[in-house]
């Protein structure tokens, strides 16, 4: 058995792929950046100013550098591998089938839970959009059943006034056969819609999301330019007005912002030159994102005192503290509005197409079930998949409140980040014969430097507090001390392995941050991620196992499965 669960899968390209071969180096740049700059940038935003200030700018610069690490692992495994199923297929090759699977199973939360964190922030925004306008949808059509069931029974028990509008929702909701008909209608259409698009063709995909990235970069430079013009260069001054700590509040917030330049690389099969571009537009979405991020936060923190930006919108409100007519007010807040919309819906429609293409991987190494991997055969698409997808995000959306997704994707995303770090650290520490990836995250031994920051690190945290080694040791201290306790064990263990094996310092930076943020996600996202993993157990040893690929014999095992590259 044990075997089976850690044989690691061959590097095949089959000779001909049933999907079609299209995309170029800024199709897959585009896709990059369409999937990475959306409700981050134009929603989480506002609290993070309003916990770290102007030092914002400088968490979206950290933020950069924990997305980076795992970029540069993301690009040297895809310059190595020109295969669909990003971490999934990446850790299939260097780990083995079991955690493989794992990985297949986070995924999930980062595409298609994502998409329903998304699709809801989608329809707050689109209502935000119709009402600005003076239209409005009935508020049983924008909530899920679940939670707008929930408030209303709480108002019936305690008449709190902040669930009744919720009560009169529920109330006012039309029936069919005694049911109430709750839904979050444009989350639906618009998941309809992407699936939609994504079902008829990569071309056609293609299209759509160059236009969409194209509009969203276009208004972003907008707000930068007209923003600059106001610009009061003293509000800078005031650098971290909460302090070291609430610099780094914003960080969970600002990595949101930074998820999705992976997803390209879940159509390496649909690219012309995977080897070569995959990497190269992996490094140019993650750079513009950045700058573009960088520049917006500059100009916020520049434009509104921090304290006013803990908002939904921050950007379309900084325009109403300008001294300009409020006609142009409006218009600048317009164009805000659509190109949040326009962002989010690029979002979604990368993330639907990256899902099924997972799903497609797995199904043909034999994790899931056969059908699964279907092809269209006019559209070219893995249309099953794809279908399934937005089947799993609709009903979701029936059950499923923003907090908790947001929360959930990106603990399945950083989990995946290290994963993936931890293969590429393992691959420069045992290349296989002839292991000659394109792209090479640059090769720094780990030891002293390891060695120095953690030193380095102790130190400060005695200086900040001389009694943390003492309180850390004594378990009757709860709360945050769990969360060091935690860190630490994690430092010990992956310090062990990089000091005895000298191992490549920039890919364990990436391990470890990953690893750090998702500490910082806290417990109940923990349980909620353990639970995620059993049930993972649970599927693979009911179907995956038995039918696995290796299993079945229908793959030949080479010596070395990166070498046939
Ligand atoms: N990075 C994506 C967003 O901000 C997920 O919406």
């Amino acid at each position: 058995m044990s075997s089976s669960l850690f044989r690691r899968k061959p590097l095949t390209v089959p000779d001909t792929l049933p999907l079609r071969r299209v995309l170029s180096v800024l199709d897959l740049t585009a896709i990059g950046i369409a999937a990475v700059i959306g409700a981050g940038i134009f929603s989480t935003i506002g609290e993070a100013a309003a916990a770290a200030g102007s030092s914002v700018t400088l968490v979206f610069v950290i933020g950069a550098i924990v997305a980076g690490l795992s970029a540069l692992s993301y690009a040297e495994m895809a310059s190595s591998v020109p295969l669909s199923g990003s971490a999934y297929t990446y850790t299939y090759i260097v780990f083995g089938e079991l955690l493989a699977w794992i990985v297949g199973w986070m995924l999930v939360l980062e595409y298609a839970v994502g998409n329903v964190a998304v699709a809801i922030s989608w329809s707050g925004y689109f209502q935000a959009l119709l009402n600005s306008w003076g239209l409005s949808i009935p508020p049983y059509l924008v909530r899920d059943p679940l939670s707008l069931w929930r408030e209303a029974q709480v108002f019936i028990q305690t008449q709190d006034p902040a669930m009744r509008p919720a009560y009169e929702a529920w109330v006012a909701a039309p029936r069919l056969l005694g049911i109430p008909l709750v839904m979050n209608l444009p989350a639906l259409l618009i998941t309809a819609i992407v699936t939609a698009i994504a079902y008829i063709g990569i071309k056609e995909t293609r299209l759509t999301n160059n236009l969409l990235v194209a509009a969203k970069i276009g208004a972003i430079l907008l707000v930068i330019a007209v923003g600059a013009f106001f610009v009061d260069a003293k509000r800078w001054l005031d650098f971290m007005p909460n302090g070291f700590s609430g610099m780094m509040r914003g960080v969970g917030a600002v990595f949101f912002a930074y998820i999705g330049f992976d997803a390209l690389s879940t159509t390496a099969e649909e690219a012309r030159n995977p080897k070569r571009d995959l990497p190269l537009a992996m490094i140019l979405s993650l750079t513009l994102c950045t700058l573009l991020y960088v520049a917006v936060a500059l100009v916020l923190t520049g434009l509104a005192p921090y304290s006013e930006l803990a908002v939904a919108d921050p950007l379309a409100h900084i325009f109403k503290k300008l001294p300009i007519s409020t006609r142009i007010q409006q218009a600048l807040m317009g164009v805000v509005a659509v190109s949040a919309v326009v962002a989010m819906a690029s979002v979604l429609l990368v993330f639907q197409v990256g899902q099924p293409r997972i799903w497609y991987a797995m199904s043909r190494d034999g994790l899931l079930p056969p059908v699964f991997g279907r092809i269209h055969p006019k559209y070219r698409t893995p249309h099953v998949s794809t279908l399934l997808t937005g089947l799993v995000v609709a009903v979701s959306l029936f059950f499923s409140s923003l907090h908790t997704v947001v929360d959930m994707t990106s603990m399945g995303t950083l989990m995946a980040f290290a994963i993936v770090s931890a293969g590429v650290a393992y691959l420069h520490h045992k290349p296989p014969p002839g292991y000659a990836p394109r792209f090479r995250v640059p090769k720094i031994p780990g030891r002293w430097p390891f060695l120095i920051s953690l030193g380095a690190g102790l130190l400060w945290a005695y200086q900040l507090n001389p009694n943390i080694f003492r309180d850390l040791w004594a378990l009757s201290k709860g709360g945050a001390y769990w969360k060091y306790r935690v860190l630490l064990l994690i430092l010990c263990i992956v310090g062990y392995f990089t000091v005895r094996y000298n191992l490549s310092l920039l890919p364990i930076l990436g391990m470890l941050s990953a690893v750090y943020l998702i500490i910082e996600l806290g417990i109940d996202n923990w349980v909620r991620l353990g639970v995620w993993v059993a049930v993972g157990f649970l599927l693979y040893f009911a179907y995956g196992y038995w039918y696995s690929a290796l299993r079945q014999g229908d793959s030949r095992q080479p010596a070395n499965p990166l070498s046939e590259n």
